[in-house]
This record gives C-alpha cells, sequence and structure tokens, in this order.
C-alpha cells in the first residue's frame, strides 16, 4: 500500500496539490480524473518522485519517500515503478525491440543473454509480433501505446502509472488499450494508478476514481458511487465529458 499524506506541490505561487491524503491499495486499479492542468501528472510525477512535493508524505514500505534526497534510495524506490509518460516517450533512435528492453540493464537483475526473450514476451503480451526490428517512426499511435507498455511490463514493476494511456486514439484502439490494461493488471498482479480525462476509460476499468479538482480530491470512490455522486464537481465533470462525446460523435470537433 502506499499512503499519501496531506500531500502539497507547488510551482512558485501556483499551488497545484493543496494537502492531498489517499491510500492506494496493493493491486487495485485507481484512477485519477480531473480537466486538463488540474495537476493529475503533478500527483503522480510526485508519487515516483520524479519530482519532489513541498510537504506532505508518501509512505510506502514503511518509509517517508516524499522526503528523501539520497539518489541511491530513490532509485531503489523507483524501480518498484513504470510509468508510462502523456505522449509515449519513446526513444526515436531506439527501434521497438531497444525500445523495450532499455530499463532491464538499469532496473532487473537480468541476464542480458534474456532481454531479447523478455522483450519478445512482453511484445506478445500486449498483442505485437514480429515488430521488434521495426523504427519507431514505422508504428501507428496505437502500436507505439502498446510497445510503451510492453517496456512498461519488462521490468516486472510493482506499480504501473498510466498518464493518459488513451488520449489521441480512435475510440476503437482507446478500447483496445482499455482491454490491455485490465488484462496486464490480472495477468501480473500489479497495482495501477490510471491518469485520465477518459470517463469511458474509468469507469470500465477501476475499481475506485479520485476526482482531482482546486488541489484536493473532491471524490473518492467507486465508478458506480461516481455516477451517483451529488458533488457538484463531479457531477459538472460528467455532464462535460458527455457533451464533449456527443459533440465529437456529432462530427463537431
Ligand atoms: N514544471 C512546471 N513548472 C511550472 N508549472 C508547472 C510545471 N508542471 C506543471 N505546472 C503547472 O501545474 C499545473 C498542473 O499541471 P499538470 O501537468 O500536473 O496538469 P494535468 O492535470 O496533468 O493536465 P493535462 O490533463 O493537460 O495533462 C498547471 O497549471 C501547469 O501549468
Ligand atoms: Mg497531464
Amino acid at each position: 500500500m502506499i499512503e499519501v499524506e496531506n500531500l502539497v506541490k507547488k510551482y512558485k505561487d501556483n499551488i497545484v496539490l493543496d494537502s492531498i491524503s489517499v491510500n492506494i491499495y496493493d493491486g487495485e486499479m485507481f484512477s485519477v480524473m480531473g480537466p486538463s492542468g488540474c495537476g493529475k501528472s503533478t500527483f503522480i510525477k510526485c508519487l515516483v518522485r520524479l519530482i519532489k512535493p513541498d510537504g506532505g508524505r508518501i509512505i510506502a514500505d514503511g518509509k517517508n519517500m516524499a522526503a528523501i534526497d539520497d539518489e541511491f534510495e530513490l532509485a531503489k524506490y523507483r524501480r518498484n515503478f513504470s510509468y508510462l509518460f502523456q505522449g509515449g516517450a519513446l526513444f526515436d533512435s531506439l527501434n521497438v525491440m531497444e525500445n523495450v528492453c532499455f530499463g532491464l540493464k538499469y532496473l532487473t537483475d537480468a541476464e542480458p543473454s534474456n532481454y531479447e526473450r523478455i522483450a519478445k514476451e512482453k511484445l506478445s503480451l500486449v498483442g505485437l509480433n514480429n515488430v521488434e526490428e521495426l523504427e519507431i517512426s514505422e508504428l501507428s499511435g496505437g502500436m507505439k501505446k502498446r510497445v510503451s507498455l510492453a517496456r512498461a511490463i519488462a521490468t516486472e514493476p510493482k506499480y504501473i502509472l498510466y498518464d493518459e494511456p488513451t488520449t489521441g486514439l480512435d475510440p476503437v484502439t482507446s478500447e483496445t488499450i482499455s482491454d490491455l490494461i485490465l488484462d496486464m493488471q490480472k495477468k501480473l498482479d500489479i497495482t495501477s494508478i490510471v491518469v485520465t480525462h477518459d470517463l469511458k476509460l474509468a469507469f470500465s476499468i477501476s475499481d475506485r476514481v479520485a476526482m482531482l479538482h482546486a488541489g484536493k480530491f473532491d471524490f473518492v470512490g467507486t465508478p458506480d458511487d461516481f455516477r451517483k455522486s451529488d458533488n457538484s464537481v463531479v457531477k459538472g465533470f460528467i455532464n462535460n465529458s458527455i457533451i464533449d462525446e456527443n459533440n465529437h460523435k456529432n462530427g463537431r470537433e
């Protein structure tokens, strides 16, 4: 379990996370929703300690990771995580195989002679076969997301953080990716944290969803409770999402 207590993050005068508290339980699929710019990416970057919070605690394995500065300890902590960056962040200068193997050397004790086998196995798990030699520029958007996912699971992390995994994909590919995320969760016994403003994705995969608004979690609960919530921010978010989807369907976007 990761216990987040009164987490604060500000950029100069902009208080983005204003005392957030939440427990993320082992094995769960936890989604963070909220409009653009509300601090979703900032939240998960704090969790994995890519950025240092200005206050509060992140307790993992009994230790407060929010306060640690020691690079060696931070690196050890980060080994538990894979992070799917918003936009994928594949290395264009490396081919598919090299991308998937990238973390193995630094983040695992796997033997180099096994890298190729591991990469093929993970690519196959995300439904990609015989693509090892392809360059990143030769992949479609959906294939790039799959390769990012294969790279994320290659290091066998305890936690996977997904930042907007379906943004920019067509509805059918989005659904395939959301099925894959669920599938990974079941097969690999991991804890997943998904950041998204895709209501459909969050509802279809999450055990719990949180609504980030004005620096706080306005709501944390099951998708079902989210739908039924009386919270005005949650209601507004749901209504806007429905309007967006209808506009999209009617070709007005
Ligand atoms: N490195 C930074 N320096 C200064 N301000 C930042 C930095 N990163 C983020 N911010 C600001 O913090 C706020 C939250 O940004 P963040 O990227 O966490 O939002 P988000 O919810 O992930 O948005 P989106 O849905 O568009 O990805 C924004 O106002 C942003 O301008
Ligand atoms: Mg973001």
